[in-house]
């Protein structure tokens, strides 16, 4: 079996350890023990989640002598939302949580985000241990502290920096994924290749197909796109530049989530592989870079068997001034200008705030 690897992110005060590799959910009552002021924590995770893995969380913590106590929150997108947060961290100070306790947050992108805005306002915070178990928060929103939820007015509208005092990510618990959640999950993870490093896109195109069999490809996958997201969280915690290049395919997935409902017609993960599809669509049209690179992008994702187009969605999408009328709630919209992740070339992404419409309707219309 390998070896966990351990990336730090130096963040004075607030830096945390990501240690990646298998097993780590039967050892966390040893890689947490270290941080509690008393053995006890407490657990919150979401149905599907818990029925695969919170026995063994509550076996690795017993065995450290650790008494703990869990919440089980329904599965899904919808959980990220008020009343599920208001009945967390209700449930919080029912079990008597203090400032020097440690929340354990088990389960993907959603238990992530709201388990971790729970305990940035509980007690005007609290810490926070991210176990992340898909793919997608493993690389990407269980790092870097960034947490909340959704209203009706779109994604991620509320919502707070709290960075994690530690996160474990059990690359053997990805096994368990569904093969569609696994790819949802891979868009994220070529998004790193596409906005920063040109050779890491290069070694996916390779070694990508492979990931989901081959645990020494998947840690090294999930610990390279880690420490770029740890780089780019250090230089820029609160998002005042260079950390808008995680959101690269994002102003184009998140409309097209919601225009699809938050539902299954489209994972977050696939809005975002086709997001990236189109943000290089743009780009090239836009004459930033090459036409190759499109193609590249395009032929990578779909290689992975992943969506890249919009004709890739199940059911009827809006018209293109619908979809771009989506586009204005995102959130890097500055006085009403739209801002796009561009870029450059594989690796080379930047933030734009030139984009007109009739360039982004046109490629909407091409990718239909
Ligand atoms: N998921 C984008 C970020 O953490 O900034």
């Amino acid at each position: 079996m390998t070896q966990p690897v351990t990336v730090h992110v130096p963040l004075g005060d607030r830096a945390y350890d990501v240690r990646i590799g298998a097993g780590l959910i039967a050892r966390a009552g040893a890689e947490i023990a270290p941080l509690l002021a008393r053995p006890r924590v407490v657990i919150v995770t979401d149905e599907n989640v818990a029925a695969l893995h919170l026995e063994p969380l509550k076996a690795a913590l017993a065995a450290e002598g650790i008494a703990h106590d869990a919440l089980i929150l329904p599965a899904g997108e919808a959980t990220k939302s008020w009343p599920h947060l208001t009945r967390c961290v209700e449930w919080l100070l029912e079990r008597k949580v203090e400032r020097r306790d440690v929340v354990l947050a088990l389960g993907g992108g959603v238990i992530g985000d709201l388990v971790g805005f729970a305990a940035a306002i509980l007690r005007r915070g609290v810490r926070f241990v991210q176990l992340p178990t898909s793919l997608l928060a493993q690389v990407d929103s269980s790092v870097g502290g960034k947490t909340g939820i959704n209203s009706a007015q779109g994604k991620n509208l509320i919502g707070a920096f709290h960075q994690p005092s530690l996160v474990l990510a059990d690359i053997s618990v990805l096994e368990t994924l569904t093969e569609r959640d696994f790819r949802a999950g891979y868009g994220e993870v070529v998004k790193y290749g596409l906005l920063g490093d040109a050779d890491f896109f290069a070694w996916l195109e390779s070694n990508a197909p492979a990931l989901r069999d081959d645990p020494e490809l998947r840690q090294k996958a999930v610990a390279h796109s880690v420490a770029m997201k740890a780089g780019i969280v250090t230089r820029d915690e609160t998002e005042q530049g260079e950390r808008a290049l995680l959101n690269l395919g994002h102003t184009f997935g998140h409309a097209l989530e919601q225009a699809t409902g938050y539902s299954d017609r489209l994972l977050h993960g696939e809005g975002v592989a086709i997001g990236c599809a189109l943000a290089f669509d743009l780009s090239a049209r836009m004459g930033f870079c090459s036409q190759e690179d499109p193609s590249r992008v395009l032929e990578h994702l779909r290689a992975m068997g992943m969506p890249a187009r919009l004709s890739d969605i199940p059911g009827d999408l809006p018209d293109d001034a619908a979809l771009i009328a989506l586009m204005g709630q995102d959130k890097k919209v500055v006085d009403g200008q739209l801002r796009f992740v561009l870029a450059r070339g594989i690796g080379d992404a930047f933030v734009s705030d030139a984009v007109q419409t009739g360039p982004l309707a046109q490629v909407l219309k091409e990718a239909r």
